[in-house]
C-alpha cells in the first residue's frame, strides 16, 4: 500500500487561513494592474538585478560591506533596493537578498566569493545530508530581509511603488545545495534525481516547506507582488524531466501561497522554451520569458496568466540604435496585450552602461503613451 505523506505546508493549507491582502493603494498601480491582466495607461517597467553592480551607488555601498552583510543589514538591503527606483523611477522595486540565504537556516554554510559567485562550504553529498536538512521558519535565516521589507515598504509607498519579495525555486536552490555553487551541467544534482528518486522527493518536499512560509511572510512585512526564480531548471532539464521532477513541486508553491495571499505571483524561468507550457501549468499570475524566445509565444503558452519580458540583457551593451531596435521588437510582440510587464529576459549584467537603463526607461514609457 502506498503511504500517504502530509507535509506541514500541507497540514496548514487544511486550516481556514484569512487571506493576507495587498495595500489597496497600491493595487492600483500599472505594475499590479498588469500582472492581474487589466489595462494601464502605460506599459509598467522594471529589470531583474535593478539593484545592482552596473550602479556606482551600488559599488560604493558593497566596497564597505560584504554581499551577506548588506543582505543582512535592514538598513543596507533597504538602501540599496531604493538605488534603482531613486535613479530611474521603475515601476516596481524587488527587495534587495539573494535566492540562497534561505538555504543557510536548513544547515547550509554559505559564503558570496568575489569574482567566483556564491559557494556552498558543506553541499549535499548523500541522502543523509537530505534528511539532516531543518526545515525552521523563515526568521531563522532570513529576519534581515523580512526587516527590510518592513523598512523600505513604508518608503516605497510614498512614492506609489510596490515592492516585489521574492524566492529561489527548488529545482534551482536544490542544484546550488548539491553542486555546492554555480554550475554547467548539474551533473550532481540530475545524478541524484536519478539515483535516489525519493530522497529527491523529500529533499523537494522540505524547500517546498520553506519557501512557502517565507514567500507568505514577505507578503505580511509589506510585499505587494511575489516573485519565484527558477532560473536553472530549463538549463538542466528535458520536458519529461521537468514534468516529474519540478512541475509538482512549483505546483505545491504557487498553490500554497496563493491559498495564503491575495498577491500577484510571478512565475520565472529561463531555458524554459521547449516546455514553457509546462511552466505556466505550475502557476501563478504572471509568465517570466527569457529572450531566446519571441514574446508572442509566451503569450501564446500564457493562457489567462499576464506575461513579463523578455529583452536580452545584452542588448543593453549595444549602441543605442540597435538597443532601440531590439526594444521596438518586443513592444510591437506585447502590443495589444494588457497583461504585459516589460524587463529583461534574466537579470541585469555589472557592465551595463547606466545611461541606456536611463534610455530604455524613458523610450518604453515614451512609447507606450502614443
Ligand atoms: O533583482 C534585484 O535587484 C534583487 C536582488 C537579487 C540578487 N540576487 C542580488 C545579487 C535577486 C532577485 C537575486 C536572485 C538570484 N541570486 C538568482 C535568481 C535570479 C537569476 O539571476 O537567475 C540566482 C540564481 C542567484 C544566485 C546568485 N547570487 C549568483 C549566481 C550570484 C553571483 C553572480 C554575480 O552576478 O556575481 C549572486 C550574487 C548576487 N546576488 C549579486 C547581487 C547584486 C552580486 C553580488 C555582488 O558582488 O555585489
Amino acid at each position: 500500500m502506498q503511504k500517504i505523506r502530509i507535509t506541514p505546508y500541507e497540514l496548514d493549507s487544511m486550516r481556514p487561513t484569512q487571506k493576507i491582502t495587498i495595500n489597496p493603494t497600491l493595487r492600483q498601480t500599472r505594475f499590479i494592474k498588469s500582472c492581474l491582466g487589466e489595462s494601464t495607461d502605460q506599459t509598467p517597467i522594471w529589470f531583474m538585478r535593478q539593484a545592482g553592480r552596473y550602479m556606482a551607488e551600488y559599488r560604493a555601498i558593497r566596497a564597505k560591506h560584504s554581499m551577506l552583510d548588506v543582505i543582512n543589514s535592514p538598513e543596507l538591503s533597504a538602501e540599496v533596493t531604493m538605488q534603482p527606483i531613486n535613479a530611474f523611477g521603475f515601476d516596481a522595486a524587488i527587495i534587495f537578498s539573494d535566492i540562497l540565504p534561505l538555504l543557510t537556516g536548513m544547515g547550509l554554510k554559505l559564503d558570496f566569493i568575489p569574482g567566483k559567485g556564491p559557494q556552498i562550504e558543506n553541499p549535499l553529498d548523500s541522502t543523509k545530508a537530505i534528511d539532516m536538512l531543518a526545515t525552521p521558519p523563515a526568521e531563522v535565516s532570513m529576519q534581515g530581509t523580512l526587516d527590510a521589507i518592513k523598512l523600505v515598504a513604508p518608503e516605497l509607498e510614498a512614492k506609489n511603488t510596490p515592492l516585489i519579495g521574492f524566492c529561489g525555486a527548488p529545482f534551482t536552490l536544490a542544484s546550488y545545495a548539491i553542486e555546492g555553487g554555480g554550475s554547467k551541467v548539474y551533473a550532481k544534482t540530475k545524478a541524484l534525481m536519478y539515483t535516489h528518486p525519493s530522497a529527491w522527493q523529500r529533499l523537494m518536499d522540505k524547500l517546498v516547506t520553506v519557501q512557502v512560509d517565507y514567500l507568505v511572510k514577505q507578503v505580511k512585512a509589506g510585499a505587494s507582488a511575489l516573485q519565484l526564480f527558477d532560473s536553472w531548471a530549463g538549463a538542466a532539464l528535458s520536458k519529461a524531466d521537468y514534468i516529474q521532477y519540478v512541475q509538482p513541486y512549483n505546483t505545491k508553491i504557487f498553490a500554497a501561497v496563493k491559498r495564503q495571499v491575495d498577491a500577484p505571483f510571478i512565475n520565472f524561468s529561463t531555458g524554459t522554451h521547449a516546455y514553457l507550457e509546462d511552466v505556466a501549468a505550475c502557476g501563478g499570475d504572471v509568465l517570466g520569458a527569457d529572450w531566446r524566445m519571441p514574446l508572442s509565444n509566451a503569450f501564446a503558452k500564457a493562457g489567462d496568466m499576464a506575461v513579463m519580458g523578455n529583452l536580452d540583457p545584452i542588448a543593453l551593451l549595444a549602441p543605442w540604435r540597435e538597443l532601440r531596435y531590439r526594444i521596438d521588437q518586443v513592444l510591437a510582440e506585447a502590443e495589444g496585450h494588457d497583461g504585459y510587464i516589460f524587463n529583461l529576459g534574466h537579470g541585469i549584467l555589472p557592465n551595463t552602461p547606466i545611461e541606456n537603463v536611463q534610455r530604455t526607461v524613458d523610450y518604453v514609457r515614451s512609447k507606450s503613451r502614443e
